[in-house]
């Protein structure tokens, strides 16, 4: 194996070798051993992406319409098939839930897991976690079952997720249903392509992206669990929406009996600046793109009926069969690279905080998943009963936002 010294040379990470200068015996020992488990291929393939023009990208390829159903518009009959379809494999216990808990409630201000935010409701606060967990317990009540819920953390929430939910003695939901996973990390590389260092003298790691799901689901003994236990289908769904519906029936049965793999729920998008991804058809197979991707233009067009062309929002409500997330799990998705600050350590041991974006972060993205299918079923919900996301502290899609929806909704 080669030296830790001859490697950082080779790919241009010698200004390592002063940190292991400034570093004390334990600090150098940890050093040398995250050096040597970085996988150096794939860093360099990152930092290639790192300055692309993603929505040039998106300009390069075949974009088009994806076809939905409404849910409040299709006939009784068919919305009773559907219904009945997706009942049957929930009371038959073949249906589970999982929540990405992995990313931090940064733009929110919040401290701590996003899913431990206290959000301000009637008749009580609860925190997000506690909002699904009762929207599981109310499935559990309609259909006869108690639901398999499977939560992803990360590496930088991980204990602090477990220990809230210990604190609060799991919201009263049975300990033995509830399956805690990790995803992974992916380094920060500056603006140079070199590694960055924390005041610990750790390289900088930041979450690997929600599209790591499907992997760690196979890594983390997730997708063996699920199978062992008679799980057919899986919903993957977001942390931070008060309205969430883990268990709709409706889109289940409409992806059984259109016979797809994979569905989605979407709502109409707001205007054409609301930032949330956008369902269409990529190269002939379905997928979503992101809103920090989508070319201004391209989010105005509208169709003859003044409809935003690319409207129909992805809400992060998605639904698999086992056998679509066990394909997803083996393939290679890409990444997409985010312009962040990050604060770091110098080579003068001094901590460096800069004003402007000075690092790239790299991030799987979930529904680039739906590519690896010919089709998507895609249920259009109501904003109203679907979807009041808890993204920033004031204004649009803050809590003040979701209390309002969450209230309205239950009629509190
Ligand atoms: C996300 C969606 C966007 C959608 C919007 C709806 C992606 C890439 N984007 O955008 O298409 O319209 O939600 O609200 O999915 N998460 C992890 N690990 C990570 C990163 C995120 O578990 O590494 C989880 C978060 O905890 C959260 C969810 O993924 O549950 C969404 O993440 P967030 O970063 O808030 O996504 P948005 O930018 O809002």
């Amino acid at each position: 194996m080669a030296n830790y010294i001859d490697v950082l040379k080779e790919n241009k990470q010698e200004h390592l070798l002063n940190y292991l200068k400034m570093a004390d015996e334990t600090q150098k020992k940890e050093l040398i051993n995250e050096i040597e488990n970085i996988n150096f291929e794939q860093l360099s393939e990152l930092y290639k992406i790192s300055k692309r023009d993603n929505e040039k990208a998106i300009e390069s390829q075949l974009i088009e319409h994806v076809k939905f159903v409404d849910k409040y518009k299709m006939s009784e009959d068919d919305f009773n098939k559907y219904k009945e379809t997706g009942e049957n494999i929930i009371k038959n216990g073949e249906y589970a839930v999982v929540t990405m808990a992995g990313g931090q409630g940064t733009r929110l201000g919040h401290n701590g897991p996003k899913g431990t935010f206290l959000l301000d409701v009637k008749p009580k606060p609860k925190y997000l976690f506690e909002i699904l967990v009762d929207n599981i317990k109310r499935a559990n009540e309609k259909y006869g079952v108690t639901l398999n819920w499977y939560i992803m953390t990360s590496t930088e929430n991980d204990a602090k997720t477990e220990e809230f939910f210990e604190e609060h003695n799991y919201f009263d939901y049975p300990k033995d249903k509830i399956k805690f996973f990790k995803q992974g990390n992916l380094p920060l590389i500056s603006e140079e392509g070199k590694l960055l260092v924390d005041e610990n003298f750790h390289i900088k790691y930041a979450a690997d992206g929600n599209g790591c799901i499907y992997k760690s689901m196979r890594l983390d003994g997730v997708l063996d669990d699920m199978k062992q236990k008679g799980i057919k289908w899986v919903f993957i769904g977001a942390v931070d929406n008060a309205l969430l519906n883990m268990v709709d029936p409706i889109l289940l049965g409409l992806t059984v009996c259109e016979g797809n793999q994979i569905g989605s729920k979407s709502v109409v998008k707001r205007s054409p600046e609301e930032p949330v991804g956008v369902f269409c058809k990529r190269n002939g197979k379905p997928g979503v793109i992101e809103y920090t991707e989508l070319p201004t233009e391209m989010a105005h067009e509208v169709d003859d009926d003044g409809e935003l062309l690319f409207g129909e929002s992805h809400i992060m409500c998605n639904l698999y069969s086992i056998d679509a997330i066990n394909k997803i799990s083996k393939e290679k998705l890409p990444y997409h690279s985010a312009h962040k600050k990050a604060p770091f350590m110098n080579e003068k041991g001094e901590i460096v905080k800069t004003t402007n974006p000075n690092a790239y972060k790299y991030e799987a993205f979930i529904f680039d998943g739906f590519a690896f299918f010919d089709n998507i079923s895609i249920l259009r919900g109501r904003r109203n009963e679907d979807f009041a996301p808890v993204k920033n502290a004031e204004g649009s899609d803050s809590p003040a936002t979701a209390v309002e929806l969450y209230n309205n909704y239950w009629k509190v």
